[in-house]
């Protein structure tokens, strides 16, 4: 028998203990031996709750417990989850996690005490939800020179914006709707203003290029701007408006990483990727692209990722399995506003002085022309044209 615990008894920590317990009998087959939850912390009680005994107040008796082998962390936040995981890691414990506000801010850092004391940190469901993604970036792909990985990250958003273009619902509807789905952040201002998918693009560019990416380091901007105009100028182009989060190898080696509201053409994969579900497309000089697709927030789906690195961490618990990156280096990033990218912008110029600053362009409803080359967006600025917005459009 194999003793495990769950720090946080919120949606992801509950679906954690449903999916451990309904699904004991498969997870002891696939694991060849049972896998017991032996506590879960939390600072609240639940009288009532199935789990109730298992409850504990005190993180000491998770971490003092030489049983304990493995334990799912599911608080959030990087303040006591990160001196919880710290501790654990340096006991010896491995540690399954889906918090990618700490994975973000303090990935190097933990791997590196994992790496010392010969334990696993696992993260799977911090990226994606329930969609087997950082594996397979990290393992599977591995015989690639990832070029770019680019994804609808955030379930929140994605719903949001779903529910608004198909269904006419106001933004504050769908918000709560998305809340009362166990999709959104506690606080939802980190989902709709990029926040949430910022720190997931730091966790992809560490995978796809092997050193840290700070969220200060990420180009940020949420669905806030989106405006009835875009929606109308992406649809007569055959496109989608999608909150995109981006990480990029540069011609000259560099990375540029960000996250903004993109036009999205109906050829790609991503225009079809609606409500609650991720994306992401992966590009590598051997696969060429492939894209990853399911749930990407939910309880039972990011229990699921949790679980399986619990399972994991279980196959390998007198092992480390090879997972690293290096520390920043902000001379291998590359400011977003001097990425090349296709770009539609709305102006109140004319289709004849957007041409003779920036090139070719179709013109669009609302004032939105689609320039025909990619260009900076700090060149489209140093235009001096009177810009109402600037959507990059992925390709
Ligand atoms: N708030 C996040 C989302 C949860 O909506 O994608 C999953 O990371």
């Amino acid at each position: 028998m194999v003793h495990v615990a769950i720090l946080g008894f919120g949606t992801v920590g509950g679906g954690v203990a449903e999916v451990l317990t309904n699904n004991a009998a498969v997870l002891s087959k696939k694991v060849g031996e049972e896998i017991n939850l032996k506590y879960i912390l939390d600072t609240r009680d639940f009288p009532g709750s199935p789990f109730e005994s298992k409850l504990t107040h005190n993180f000491e008796d998770i971490l003092n417990d030489p049983e304990v082998k493995v334990v799912a962390e599911c608080i959030g936040g990087a303040t006591i989850a990160l001196e919880f995981v710290k501790k654990l890691l340096a006991a010896g414990k491995h540690v399954a996690t889906s918090n990618k506000e700490m994975v973000a801010t303090h990935g190097h850092e933990l791997l590196a005490i994992a790496k010392a004391h010969n334990v696993n940190f696992f993260f799977e469901a911090s990226v994606g939800g329930g969609i087997p993604l950082l594996r397979p970036l990290a393992c599977d792909l591995a015989g690639n020179e990832t070029t770019e990985v680019t994804g609808i990250l955030n379930g929140t958003t994605n719903y949001i914006l779903t529910e608004m273009l198909e269904k006419d619902a106001a933004f504050e509807t769908a918000l709560k709707e998305a809340q009362a789905m166990g999709y959104a952040e506690r606080n939802p201002a980190a989902d709709v203003e990029g926040l949430d998918a910022c720190r997931k693009v730091c966790i992809l560019s560490a995978l796809a290029f092997g050193f840290h990416v700070y969220p200060d380091q990420v180009a940020t901007e949420g669905i806030t701007s989106i405006t009835a105009e875009d929606v109308e100028a992406a649809t007569a182009a055959h496109m989608k408006v999608k909150l995109l989060g981006r990480t990029m190898r540069t011609d000259d080696g560099k990375v540029c990483a960000f996250v903004s509201p993109h036009f999205v053409p109906s050829a790609s994969q991503l225009y079809h990727v609606d409500g609650v579900f991720n994306g992401i497309v992966i590009r590598g000089n051997a696969i060429g692209e492939a894209m990853l697709y399911g749930p990407g927030a939910g309880k039972l789906p990011t229990a699921s990722a949790v679980v399986g690195d619990m399972v994991d961490a279980v196959w390998h618990l007198s092992q480390r399995r090879m997972l690293d990156w290096d520390d920043a280096d902000p001379a291998k990033m590359v400011d977003f506003a001097d990425l090349p990218l296709p770009y539609a912008l709305r102006t109140t110029a004319s289709k004849a002085e957007v041409e003779a600053k920036l090139g070719q362009a179709t013109a669009l409803p609302a004032g939105y022309y689609l320039l025909s080359a990619p260009i900076t967006r700090r060149a489209i600025e140093a235009s001096g044209l009177p810009l109402l917005a600037l959507r990059p459009v992925f390709q």
